[in-house]
């Protein structure tokens, strides 16, 4: 079965809207574990717009799934992951003006700088996945760098949901399974868009915050993942032409 991550940002920058305490997003981490959430990811942004260092620390104490931490590839946010030691830390790029993660970290441009940040994360015991468009060069330099994880970008697909933006994520899949690399997508990923990603040759996990969310307001944060997990088999079951097999 593909693995569910949920993202809790947008709790944290709900309740961060009013300055309090409320919405709770170590709250929404726990409902979601018992709802069936595999993994919790929260991003600690360099601005902390949304997620704080006491959410971080609250989280790892708290929560008995993975705890996937979301950062910058900078000296402060590579020494709080090593204290903090989460179960996994996804490195991507961070603008301060964007809304949301906005492309995937440029590994091949950074290999220098990111290679003893890896190998610092790794050295505390830390799994590195990194956050990657669906690029050969990326993926190959991801391997370069022993990183034993990688995420697709999937908000190009999202965007633009074509048989180009899937063949390329189809592409990037198969090339990561070549490399022995386990593969995580993940980036705009709605009930209606995730069928076609869960059927991407090799996928283990996905990490879906927004919609999920956003779902909840609606239905309650439990059916939200339940409706998510049913569309990732239901698309998982689909057959379609895949022009390599
Ligand atoms: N994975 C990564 C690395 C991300 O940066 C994000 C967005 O914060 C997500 C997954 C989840 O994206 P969305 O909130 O659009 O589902």
């Amino acid at each position: 079965m593909i693995r569910l991550g949920i993202n809790i940002d947008h709790v944290a920058t709900l309740r961060n809207a009013r300055g309090g305490t409320h919405p709770d997003p170590v709250n929404a981490a726990l409902e979601a574990a018992k709802h069936g959430a595999d993994g919790i990811t929260a991003h600690l942004r360099e601005d902390r717009r949304h997620i704080r260092d006491e959410d971080m620390r609250r989280l790892k104490a708290a929560l008995t799934i993975p705890l996937n931490f979301e950062m910058a590839a900078t000296d402060e946010m590579v020494a709080i992951a090593s204290a903090l030691r989460p179960h996994a830390c996804c490195l991507v790029p961070e603008r301060r003006q964007e809304v949301t993660t906005e492309g995937g970290l440029d590994v091949a441009g950074q290999k220098e700088a990111l290679a003893p940040k890896i190998r610092q994360l790794q050295a505390a015991g830390i799994r590195v996945s990194l956050f990657i468009d669906p690029d050969a060069a990326q993926i190959h330099a991801a391997a370069a760098l022993n990183a034993p994880v990688i995420e697709l970008h999937t908000g190009s697909y999202a965007e633009d949901p074509s048989e180009d933006a899937l063949a390329r994520l189809r592409d990037g899949a198969y090339l990561a399974g070549s490399l022995g690399i386990e593969l995580h997508a993940g980036h705009g990923l709605t009930t209606t868009n995730v069928g076609p990603i869960a059927r991407l040759p090799g996928l283990k996990e996905l990490n879906i915050g927004h919609f999920i969310m956003g779902e909840a307001i609606f239905v309650g944060l439990g059916q939200a993942i339940t409706d998510m997990r049913h569309a990732i088999e239901k698309g998982k079951g689909e057959t379609v032409y895949d022009r390599r097999k």
